[in-house]
């Protein structure tokens, strides 16, 4: 069984929209329910796990009903930082799940080619994250901004979600963040402090996190864009 996590508890302040970002309606739908129907449509994912904050949970459960999903079996509350809000979601995880993916409910823009890499790599590597390689030089700074190094530019990779893992894997990353008291931006990078392999996945430049208000101009052209095309 896999299954997904969808976080979608965040406030969203550097979208400055005075709600949370996962409300904003683009093209006639919210941002969190385009990212849920690609994952409802995946025949590889069994079930979701929607994580939200504690006072939308009535909000949300009334628009999983309107959008009639079948495989968001829980709708749960996250906690004040994403990764708390992750470990919400590991915790409500069945018996029977194999492997997990752990998604931003702001990257409205994932497919299932993106997603089935990510079960596949996951299965292969026991851990995997989408991301794309970076398209410029990136600099270490220091005090001041003055630069310490120039990195080669064929390492870097931008990260991105889904990331996906064995469950036992993830699970274990967890409690051992809680024991040494380790705080990450990503999921990944706590399987990485347990000295365990992930594997970089090519994802998609189109893949990018509703984050600020010029990613709602741009999300909205891809969209239209895909529509265009289809
Ligand atoms: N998220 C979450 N629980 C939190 C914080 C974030 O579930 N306590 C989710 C967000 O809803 C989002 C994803 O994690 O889908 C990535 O986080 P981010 O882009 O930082 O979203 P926000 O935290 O909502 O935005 P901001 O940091 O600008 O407030
Ligand atoms: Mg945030």
């Amino acid at each position: 069984m896999n299954t997904a996590i969808i976080l979608a508890a965040g406030k969203g302040k550097r979208m400055n929209a005075g709600m949370n970002k996962q409300h904003i309606e683009i093209m006639d739908k919210p941002v969190m329910i385009h990212t849920i129907e690609v994952f409802e449509k995946c025949s590889m994912i069994d079930n979701i796990i929607l994580v939200v904050a504690n006072e939308e949970r009535e909000l949300c459960n009334r628009m999983i009903q309107l959008y009639a999903f079948q495989k968001v079996n829980k709708v749960i509350a996250g906690g004040v930082e994403r990764q708390d809000s992750v470990f919400c979601g590991l915790e409500e995880l069945d018996e029977s799940c194999d492997i997990v993916l752990i998604h931003d409910g702001a990257r409205m823009l994932v497919t299932e080619s993106i997603i089935i890499k990510c079960i596949n790599n996951a299965m292969k590597y026991g851990a995997a994250t989408a991301g794309v390689p970076v398209k410029d030089t990136i600099k270490i700074v220091e005090n001041e901004n003055i630069v310490k190094s120039t990195p080669k530019r064929e390492n870097i990779w931008i990260t991105q979600t889904p990331q996906g893992f064995k469950k036992h894997i993830i699970i274990d990353a967890y409690e051992y963040a809680v024991i040494n008291d380790i705080k990450a931006t990503d999921d990944a990078t706590l399987v990485e402090k347990t000295g365990k392999k992930v594997k970089m996945f090519n994802a998609d430049y189109e893949n990018i996190k509703v984050t600020t208000p010029i990613d709602i101009i741009l999300v909205r052209t891809i969209l239209e864009e895909r529509l265009n095309l289809a």
